[in-house]
């Protein structure tokens, strides 16, 4: 039976409702943490940042709390911050600095495999079609030199792949989504505008990027793809489904947000609010999908109603509806909220989701710096409120020359907790560790081996007691020190009560970023923390630091983080539309940072209703890429908010963005 539109509500924000109602301790006091300050800039930044951007330390000047700060010289600064700031702004259009150009590329539908099928501007093309376009809703993005296997740096061909985070129902069919049950190939057209796309391109004659067309390495891969569990799940009673009946596999990835590369040349995309896509009307939930808000109505699209009815689509459905596990998918969602490794240089490789990383909302995923010899370090922020932020150490050690997948199978999952004086430690989330049992019966709570851990990584750092932070996006590592910077995009939940030092504010609804640098080694179980912002109007400063914010740099919402080789900190905004609407910053916008001077600027502004996501640059920063996501998000069908970027009456399509400099030299300078 059919419903009229009105009856059909679909959460397009794509954010997860709050699900951690934990009582592991916050902390009742924000405490003077600048001496944990002094110690990380002195210790760490000073003197190596600057003699890495190419200065030295000219002098010690004096901070406010008399202790000598890092000063760079004014020769090194400049040199890669010379531009002249953006201002905030509504256009619908991409701004740069003067001397900078910026060209949209491979946008949402662009027709990419098979038989190239064109894009059609009133998005009646089919669900077919579609598997043989570009994705929507871009994010995060790495470019692959297509020479890096061999240790080349091609910075004029590679391999561009990139994320598609979410659809827009009022964009993606030409009048919206206007029935449910739904229909079988507006579903099959969703499911395949998720995903990855691996895109060659190389830089033309007359310098443009183009699309290699007809190339092997052109691939979709979608929400429907095989794809294999790998690590200490598979084969789990609880990943046992209808499609496999020994839980070795699944299809299909959901809500591709951020991204991560390996050493070794493949990418890794991160599955966030993959809970949203599934329902389970049962009873009683278990606890592998209600600490994730799988919903017991209705999936957020509505694709288990698929009509005529598939088992692709049907497995949407979590409800336990046959005689067991095998019959049914009660546990396809567990096959989700993983790190998935894609190997984009073999066509028919077979997407691999690393389990030891563990299960989450997973923003992004950033390596550690490496160390021959040592294990390999990932860092992985849980994107809900008052969720958690992990670190993965592998068990075996990293030497270049057998790198691979296999590292990312064997290792230990670790939680932060931030302790109040600036110190913080990485709590183990290990069956074999006898502190983590101890606090888990302590708590009532009980595994039965590693898989059942990592199936409920949120359950786990409950009770280890990790700190609940301000919804952790993404990470970046510093190339040269290791520090690791994370964004806390905003809380407005958070209450007074619940503000600790590495939260510091109730009602955040601006943001702040983290950093740390660990004790000893990267795989080190301490580390010591500050602020490195807190974001907000002209005026904002953040505590212990030289910083106010102006009107170059004001912000809010930080979302996206990357260092560039040169080691300057790129800061991208996903504010809510009502944040750009009536706030003081205007679109959403990416500034770059000097992490030691924290000199930032205001380096882009998007179009009208965008996020701007996902960053990566050819090896001789001479070209960038970003993502700019759901322009226009508030349009309804016929009714568009923005027309970028093709312009005129058009609807608006997600799409990469190429910025170059005129003068042909580094980007950020
Ligand atoms: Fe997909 Fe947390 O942003
Ligand atoms: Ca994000
Ligand atoms: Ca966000």
């Amino acid at each position: 039976m059919s419903k009229p539109t009105t009856d059909v509500s679909i959460d397009n924000s794509g954010v997860d409702p709050q699900t951690n109602f934990s009582l592991n301790p916050t902390f009742a006091a924000i405490v003077d943490s600048r001496m944990a300050r002094r110690k990380f800039l002195k210790g760490s930044m000073g003197a190596a940042v600057a003699a890495f951007i190419g200065g030295s330390l000219a002098g010690c000047s004096s901070n406010n709390d008399g202790e000598p700060a890092p000063v760079v010289t004014p020769v090194a600064t400049p040199a890669l911050l010379g531009f002249t700031a953006v201002a905030a702004g509504r256009a619908d259009a991409i701004v740069v600095p003067q001397g900078y150009s910026a060209k949209a590329f491979l946008p949402w539908g662009t027709p990419l495999t098979g038989s190239y099928p064109p894009f059609l501007a009133d998005a009646s093309n089919s669900g077919s079609e579609q598997e043989q376009q570009v994705g929507m809703h871009h994010d995060g993005m790495h470019f692959f030199p297509i020479d890096s296997r061999s240790g080349g740096t091609s910075s004029t061909e590679g391999l561009l792949v990139f994320n598609h985070e979410y659809i827009d129902h009022n964009l993606i069919h030409s009048n919206g989504i206007d029935t449910v049950p739904r229909i079988a190939d507006q579903v099959r057209k969703e499911i395949a505008a998720h995903g990855v796309t691996v895109a060659h391109i190389q830089r033309q004659a007359n310098g443009d990027w183009g699309l290699v067309a007809n190339s092997p390495f052109n691939r979709r891969i979608t929400g429907a793809t095989p794809m294999q569990l790998a690590g200490p799940v598979r084969g789990s009673s609880k990943v046992v489904t209808k499609y496999s009946p020994d839980g070795s596999a699944t299809r299909g990835t959901l809500n591709n947000c951020g991204n991560g590369f390996t050493p070794w040349g493949t990418y890794l995309t991160c599955e966030e609010n993959w809970a949203g896509y599934f329902v389970n009307t049962d009873a009683e939930q278990p606890r592998e999908h209600s600490r994730y808000g799988v919903s017991d109505n209705n999936g957020r699209y509505f694709w288990e109603t698929a009509t005529p009815q598939a088992d692709v689509y049907q497995r949407f459905n979590a409800s336990s509806t046959g005689a067991t596990a095998a019959d049914d998918y009660r546990n396809e969602p567990n096959t989700f909220g993983w790190i998935v490794e894609i190997d984009p240089f073999n066509p028919d490789s077979v997407p691999q989701k690393r389990t030891a990383l563990g299960r989450f909302g997973h923003e992004g995923i950033i390596f550690g710096k490496l160390e021959e010899g040592k294990p390999v370090v990932l860092y992985s922020g849980d994107d809900s409120r008052f969720e958690y932020i992990y670190k993965f150490v592998s068990r075996a050690p990293y030497y270049k020359n057998t790198a691979g997948g296999h590292l990312l199978n064997e290792g230990t999952l670790y939680v932060a907790r931030f302790n109040d004086d600036g110190s913080g430690d990485w709590l183990a989330l290990d069956i074999n560790n006898a502190d983590f049992i101890a606090k888990a019966a302590a708590a009532g709570v009980s595994f039965a081996d590693q898989a059942d851990v990592l199936l409920n990584t949120r359950l786990a750092a409950d009770v280890a007691g990790a700190t609940k932070m301000d919804r952790p996006e993404w990470g970046a590592v510093h190339p040269e020190t290791g520090e690791v910077y994370f964004t806390l995009t905003n809380n407005s939940r958070r209450t007074a009560e619940q503000v600790d030092a590495a939260n510091p504010r109730a009602d955040n609804t601006e943001g702040h970023i983290i950093r740390w640098h660990e004790r000893d080694t990267q795989a080190a179980t301490t580390f010591d923390w500050d602020i490195f912002l807190l974001a907000g109007d002209v005026g904002t400063e953040t505590p212990g630091t030289d910083l106010t914010l102006s009107a170059e740099n004001h912000l809010a919402s930080p979302d996206g983080l990357w260092f560039d080789k040169n080691g300057l900190l790129w800061i991208q905004t996903d504010m809510s539309g009502s944040q750009q609407g009536e706030g003081p910053y205007g679109n959403n916008q990416m500034l770059v940072a000097d992490p030691v001077t924290r000199q930032i600027k205001r380096f882009l502004v998007g179009p009208t209703d965008c996020e701007v996501t996902g960053i990566s640059a050819t090896p001789d920063m001479k070209t960038l890429f970003v993502n700019i996501q759901h322009p226009g998000d508030r349009s309804t069908p016929g009714n568009f908010t923005s027309h970028w970027p093709d312009g005129g009456t058009n609807r608006p399509r997600s799409a990469t963005v190429i910025i170059t400099k005129d003068d042909g030299g580094v980007i950020g300078s």
